[in-house]
């Protein structure tokens, strides 16, 4: 008896020391910063600003830009996104540089007379663009918190747009497979009317000179003057509602985090109008009573909890989350222990819960893998974390060929109508409704987390609906399964958003058997449609104080640091 006491003690002391246990890297190690981001150009533009002396914030400011040049299917000067950062100090803050409605648009502008939406005005061409907020934000960033001077920053972006990006095999193949929507949006005298190849070098002239003017002048050398004229100019003629006084207007907004411990993990997200750091902040609070550690990686026990949790959240994010200037969020009930615990009680391991029990909607899903992430931690310990985005590849298609950029199609994450999905398969509510000004609502979750009240990992993902998902599943793997963050980034994942009642599992790394348990137990399954889930760029502090990248496999992500 006493033999068995001393296993159990054993056992006991391994199963709870588990996520205590050391992490052996296997990304690429620096010992002082870092840049994770979708292009290797990117990630050094901002990796060497670094180098020469610039902080987090001015590496933000050159990989965002560097990202317009290298990427253009996401990174962006057309479009929007949310930054969340902690200082050394253990300050924290976001930027929402989110774009906005303009002013003319209004609640039912994408429904036809009989009040159905129109199919592609909110998605394709000058129709669906929202008032972009990019370069807000970065002068913004800079201007409270960055160190070297727009020049310097701006100098090896300007080089890089000139001097041109040689096409990877993927881009190749993305441009070659958007190449007839660009026409069908631009004419075919539009840049990107030529083909590309692997290994071919595209110059990008046009944006190194509205760079150039930027550079010099600013906030107000995109949101006036010259550029804004001829953008406004460039959006009406093609259709579209964005004026020169939406320009003139628009202000990127600092807000407060979405901040809630998981454990001894102390988890920093983003604030409406995105969801992520709501409907994370639930999840978290969903799956704590369950011991994942225990369960297993990806094991069916640890599947359906967090599938569980999943469908429940999205549920309510999809009801109550909007722009918070706009609606008021009931975020004390959302986030209330009684609230998600009641939320969870009708989970059993025996049966998958049907979405219907939740709440109501049947829609189809269309998955798509726009929007980028970009990670960073300076020398002295600043911490950076941006997810950015077009909305769709290369947003609206709409590419201003005198200014260089492509524009978003922003303006779909908007509910264009109660009910109906958006291209994410994602059911809006009134919450989310169009009005002038309005932001529409993001899955975006840039995200900082701090262990034992240390700077732990900066993280956050592209993939639309399948964002929120795929940070939690990121964080938990190196938290709870001890996974470096190389093999946390790397390894399968799987997703559910409420509504369809669709558990989605990327191809090759979940076993037939574990499928086949879960579906008898009533969970609908796709693993068919080779779907890859999220892009992840993240960064995780080592004991040592030294940085460990994890960058994601499933594109041309790389980690660049010293
Ligand atoms: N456009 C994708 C998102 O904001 O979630």
């Amino acid at each position: 008896m006493k033999k068995y006491s001393y296993l159990f003690l054993v056992l006991f002391v391994f199963i709870n020391c588990k996520n205590q246990q050391a992490i052996t890297p296997t990304g690429l190690v620096t010992q002082k910063a870092m840049v994770v981001s979708a292009r290797e150009e990117a990630s050094k533009i901002g990796a060497d600003i670094m180098a020469k002396g610039g902080n987090a914030f001015d590496a933000m400011v050159g990989t965002q830009l560097a990202l317009a040049v290298a990427y253009p299917r996401a990174g962006n000067i057309g479009g929007g996104g949310f930054m969340v950062y902690r200082k050394n100090t253990g300050e924290v803050g976001t930027l929402d540089f989110r774009e906005k409605a303009p002013l003319s648009a209004h609640r039912d502008m994408y429904l036809d007379s009989l009040g159905n939406v129109i199919p592609d005005m909110s998605t394709k061409g000058a129709t669906s663009v929202g008032v972009p907020g990019s370069i807000a934000g970065i002068i913004e960033v800079h201007k409270k918190l960055g160190k070297l001077s727009l020049k310097d920053i701006f100098e090896p972006v300007i080089a890089l747009a000139e001097n041109g990006v040689k096409v990877t095999e993927k881009q190749a193949e993305i441009l070659k497979g958007y190449r007839k929507t660009f026409i069908e949006v631009n004419s075919d005298s539009t840049k990107f009317a030529s083909v590309y190849n692997a290994g071919d070098v595209i110059k990008y002239p046009a944006l190194a000179k509205t760079l150039k003017i930027i550079q010099e002048r600013g906030h107000d050398g995109f949101y006036k003057g010259e550029i804004a004229q001829k953008l406004a100019a460039f959006i009406q003629k093609n259709g579209g509602f964005v004026t020169e006084e939406d320009l003139a207007r628009y202000q990127a907004v600092w807000r407060d985090p979405v901040r809630f411990n998981y454990k001894d993990l102390n988890i920093i997200s983003m604030a409406p109008p995105s969801s992520g750091g709501v409907t994370m902040n639930q999840i978290f609070k969903m799956i704590k009573p369950y011991d994942l550690a225990t369960f297993g990686h990806n094991s069916e026990k640890t599947i359906q909890v967090l599938t569980e949790a999943f469908r429940r959240s999205y549920a309510d994010r999809n009801y109550y989350l909007g722009d918070p200037d706009f609606v008021e969020i009931p975020l004390d009930y959302l986030l209330k222990d009684s609230y998600l615990k009641q939320r969870m009680s009708n989970f059993s391991f025996d049966k998958a819960t049907s979405s219907e029990a939740v709440s109501h909607g049947k829609v189809e899903v269309v998955e798509s893998m726009e929007t980028t992430h970009y990670s960073i931690i300076d020398a002295d310990g600043n911490a950076v974390s941006v997810t950015t985005t077009l909305n769709g590849n290369f947003g609206s298609k709409l590419y201003c060929d005198e200014l260089g950029f492509f524009l978003n199609n922003e303006m779909d994450d908007f509910s264009s109508k109660a009910g109906v999905p958006n291209m994410f398969g994602l059911i809006g509510a009134e919450a989310n409704n169009i009005q002038p000004e309005k932001r529409m609502l993001s899955s975006m979750t840039p995200t900082i987390v701090e262990k034992d009240g240390k700077l732990w990992m900066v993280v956050g993902t592209p993939g639309g609906s399948t964002i929120i998902t795929a940070v939690a599943e990121t964080i938990l793997n190196t938290y709870e399964f001890n996974l470096s963050m190389q093999e946390a980034v790397n390894a399968p994942r799987f997703h559910h958003q409420w509504v369809p009642d669709v558990l989605i599992f990327e191809p090759d790394g979940f076993s037939p058997e574990l499928i086949t348990n879960l579906k008898a137990k009533g969970y609908q399954v796709n693993i068919e449609n080779n779907t890859i889930i999220g892009k992840v760029d993240a960064i995780l502090v080592l004991p040592n104080g030294q940085l460990e990248g994890g960058a994601d496999r499933r594109g041309d992500d790389k980690a660049v640091g010293f």
